[in-house]
């Protein structure tokens, strides 16, 4: 049995363009796919991540961070929008991988991705769950704790050792919290928002969107007349000793994780089969997206650190914070606390979409059981796999914590880049005949820079989350080797057995 045998591309396209009863309906245009792109991207990261790079790693030099990762994703993206525009499957990395690099490396690929958007989802309902509580806080409703928090809490060697609170034993401790109650709330009504249809979700995430974004600039417009240029000086503090903390190093551990923050443009792709012209407009969803984002990101990073001295922004909500401390009216705070609450609210919407469209796309190859690749007969969405989805999410982002999920993240979503990249390159020189309506500029050179620039910020992650990722692709390889090989559709096809 070979594990290298490819899928033809023309069986794929085929297979997306098929009407019957797992077709998808075609319902997304070009605005459409940029805002899903916004929505997917712009939240956590933005709102938190980038004061607390600031104030551990990068110091003002935050921007730098940005770029950097702008630049990176740049790389892959142009990869992702010729894949996406020559082969425009919901399975975005995961087929593209079949197509080129054959079904082992899908499956292990399809796998990697539950940590780009599950464990993503999760991540990202933690976060949303604090600005949620903050808010409501605000207006006087006050949650018990108990019900704000995982019962769950990881602990390191130095934390057990240090006695630090709640820290038995490294690992996984109990915390005497019952559960993250609105991190499953939001996690539930986003999954009844994509099984009820791909235009109404569409819609809700293009007004999130709209009302996300006139927040960011809004903040950038407020913060501008209150930055004090000292506060950017030294720009790139000098090193602390430590590998990682200011100095160059500094910028370079920052960006991989503010990488965070960019996560989520690659999910256009996954609606490849809900567009109405996926070829012209993947292209456009995807960089269309990244540009916007890596302009307010850039922007939005330099004018935070101009305003609050980067060592004051190790906080759980620094944007917040830099509103009160410049005294922004009260409306405006209370703006930058919904921003961030609808803003993380659409991440969680479109990333949940992209689990619930691999999942659909792996099924229906037989990788993974029938009930992923169901379509219902009204909504015409992928609901089994949403509804499976949004419970499995529901588990982890309600009992585990923020530590955890989030390690997963980043080095899931890198691993997926650099393969999208490699395929670029394979299918340039396995098909060079096959149509593109977009092509990446000096192959190989940009693949190749996005290979080698992804690696490198996986490159700044810690040990254990390579760990982690190992841990997973074996779990993966698992349930592979168990299940998935012997119901591939492609191998009976190729043993002749149908
Ligand atoms: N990019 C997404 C966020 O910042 C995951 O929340």
């Amino acid at each position: 049995m070979n594990l290298f045998a490819t899928k033809p591309i023309a069986t794929l396209r085929a297979e997306a363009g098929a009407a019957g009863e797992h077709a998808l309906t075609r319902a997304l245009g070009p605005l459409n796919l940029v805002t899903l792109g916004i929505g997917a991207v712009i939240g956590a990261g933005i709102f938190v991540i980038t004061g607390q790079v600031a104030a551990l790693y990068a110091g003002p030099a935050v921007p730098l961070s940005m770029i950097l990762v702008g630049v990176t994703c740049a790389f892959a993206g142009l990869c992702y929008a010729e894949m996406a525009s020559a082969v425009p499957v919901a399975g975005s990395a995961y087929t593209y991988a079949y197509a080129t690099m054959g079904e082992f490396a899908a499956w292990v690929i399809g796998w990697d991705l539950v940590l780009e958007y599950a464990a993503g989802a999760a991540t990202v309902g933690v976060g949303w769950s604090g600005h949620f509580v903050s808010l409501t806080g605000l207006f006087g409703i006050h949650i018990p704790a108990s019900l704000t928090a995982p019962p769950t809490q990881w602990c390191t060697g130095g934390q057990v050792a240090a006695h630090a609170v709640g820290c038995a034993h490294t690992g996984l401790n109990l915390t005497g919290a019952i559960m993250n109650l609105p991190a499953v709330c939001i996690v539930i009504l986003m999954s009844t928002v994509l099984v009820i249809g791909i235009r109404e979700s569409a819609r809700v995430n293009t007004l999130i969107v709209i009302l996300k974004v006139a927040i960011v600039l809004l903040v950038v417009l407020v913060c501008l007349v209150h930055v004090d240029r000292a506060n950017w000086t030294p720009f790139i503090p000098p090193n602390t000793g430590d590998w990682g903390t200011y100095g160059w190093s500094g910028v370079l551990r920052g960006a991989g994780l503010v990488f965070f923050a960019y996560i989520g443009f690659d999910s256009v792709s996954t609606t490849a089969q809900e567009s109405k012209n996926p070829q012209r407009d993947m292209p456009i969803g995807i960089l269309g997206s990244l540009v916007v984002c890596t302009v307010l990101y850039v922007v939005m990073s330099a004018v935070l650190v101009g305003v609050v001295p980067y060592r004051d922004l190790n906080l759980p909500a620094p944007v917040a914070y830099a509103m009160e401390r410049i005294g922004a009216p009260w409306w405006i705070r209370v703006s930058v606390d919904v921003g961030a609450v609808l803003g993380m609210g659409s991440v969680i919407l479109v990333m949940l979409l992209g689990q619930s469209r691999v999942f659909y796309s792996m099924s229906r190859d037989g990788l993974l059981g029938r009930w992923a690749g169901e379509v219902h007969p009204r909504f015409r969405t992928p609901y089994r796999s949403t509804i499976y989805t949004g419970i499995a999410v529901c588990v982890a982002t309600g009992l585990l914590p923020l530590q955890l999920l989030g390690t997963w993240v980043n080095i899931g979503t890198l691993l997926a880049f650099v393969l999208v990249c490699g395929g670029v390159w394979i299918l340039r020189h396995t098909r060079p005949d096959l149509e593109r309506p977009f092509r990446v500029p000096l192959v190989p050179l940009v693949p190749l820079l996005g290979i080698l620039s992804c690696l490198g910020l996986m490159l700044t992650l810690p040990l254990d989350t390579w760990i982690r990722l190992a841990v997973w692709l074996v779990i993966g390889l698992g349930i592979y080797f168990g299940y998935s090989r012997k119901y591939s559709v492609l191998h009976r096809e190729l043993a002749g057995k149908k």
